[in-house]
């Protein structure tokens, strides 16, 4: 190491650090926003299908994608399920994100769009088949003539969804589809720069997500609110948890420091979903009220640090609402964010160099060895 790198001190979790210029999202902290590729999320959650947003993501990034993404998609989720011959019980048994990701090992890499689209597909098929297959039942094929949501919820229950839980789900992934350089969309980046190829790259950006502080928070807010029981137990259950030093899941966020734009994108898709349940509006009712009291004491406790609810508060209901289990929750985000990670990883390869950063020695001076 240069010896006048001694004296820079480390951007720890590089925040504040730009690290690439990209022309997929924009994450305005301050304001609350979120743009992707000039359009804000909750106008594309209204009013687009996930595979319009995939689209709007993947192109330029791609010689010949086709104006539509349904069909070739539909024919990639074909092409995927191939691979689920290789889900035994012992794989299918263990967290559903490991044995996706495993499944997703077995696929070649490549840079290409037929690569592409079998790793955006890869998710949606894997995840209903390690489901069924962990408990007991046969793995249900793909339907490409279905929308990506539609097929992955019929996958997994073996009937198909009602419209109104294809549209709930496909505003989900929609909303989460891309968020700037998170951890595992720069994980992802990272291992694009090496040009290791787009399958290695995405296993990069599953494994970042996996972690409860990014894409694994969702599973533990079901675990929270079934602990609190009850509305009038919040206080004291949220009191008790900050004393033990942990954290509230759903709360909180690196870059934002107001509400989360993509929280609301999705309440107003889950208040779309209560409609027609009976469950899903008293369920809806109680994570507020919980909401309410966790927003009250963060600002009481942290008055210095905005903590705001964050999209995994309102992924969790929204997926528990569509009847999916919480183990599953990372995997239903993957299928999401894989078109983020593709496009950002093609933009690495066309735009960026290796990413190289530096570190300081802090350990022992040269001594010689015994
Ligand atoms: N509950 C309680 N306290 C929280 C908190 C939360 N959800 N999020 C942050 N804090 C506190 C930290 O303990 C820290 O307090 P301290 O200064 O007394 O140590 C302070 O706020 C700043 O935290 P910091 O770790 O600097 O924030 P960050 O920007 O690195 O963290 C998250 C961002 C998302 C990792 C963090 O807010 C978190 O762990 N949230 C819960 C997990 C979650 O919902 N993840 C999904 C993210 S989309």
């Amino acid at each position: 190491m240069s010896k006048g790198l001694s004296t820079v001190p480390a951007a720890e979790g590089l925040e504040g650090i730009v690290a690439a210029h990209t022309v997929l999202s924009d994450v305005d902290g301050q304001a609350g926003r979120l743009t992707l590729r000039g359009y804000a999320v909750e106008d594309l959650a209204h009013r687009a299908g996930f595979e319009d947003v995939a689209h709007l993501l993947l192109d330029g990034f791609f010689d010949a994608l086709p104006s539509g993404l349904a069909p070739a998609l539909g024919a990639a989720r074909v092409r995927a399920f191939a691979e689920v011959a290789a889900l035994d019980e012992n794989l299918a048994k263990r967290d559903p994100v490991e044995a996706v990701r495993a499944l997703i090992a077995r696929l070649p890499d490549g840079d290409g769009l037929d690569t592409a689209l079998l790793l955006i597909a890869a998710p949606a098929v894997f995840t209903p088949a390690v489901l069924r297959v962990a408990a007991g039942q046969q793995p249900v094929a793909p339907d490409p003539s279905l929308s990506h949501a539609a097929d992955m919820l019929r996958m997994t229950r073996g009937v198909p969804a009602t419209d109104g839980e294809a549209r709930a789900l496909d505003a989900y992934l929609v909303t989460v589809c891309d968020h700037g350089l998170n951890a595992s969309t720069f994980a992802a980046r990272v291992v694009a720069s090496t040009r290791a190829g787009l399958t290695s790259a995405v296993l990069a950006g599953l494994s970042a997500l996996k972690g409860p502080l990014h894409g694994g928070a969702p599973g533990p807010v079901i675990e929270m609110l079934d602990a609190i029981g009850a509305p009038d137990n919040a206080e004291a259950w949220i009191l008790k948890a900050l004393a033990r030093g942990e954290r509230l899941m759903g709360f909180g966020h690196r870059i934002y420091r107001v509400r989360d734009p993509r929280a609301d994108a999705l309440k107003a898709a889950i208040r779309q979903l209560a409609q027609t349940s009976t469950t899903v509006p008293g369920r809806l009712a109680f994570a507020e009220a919980v909401e309410r009291a966790a927003l009250r004491i963060l600002r009481e406790r942290k008055p210095d640090r905005a903590l705001e609810t964050n999209v995994e508060f309102y992924t969790a209901l929204l997926l528990e609402a569509l009847g999916l289990p919480p183990a599953s929750f990372t995997c239903v985000f993957a299928m999401g964010r894989t078109a983020g990670w593709i496009a950002h990883a093609r933009e690495q390869l066309a735009t960026g160099k290796l990413v190289r950063p530096q570190s300081v020695y802090v350990g022992p001076r040269t001594k010689a060895a015994a």
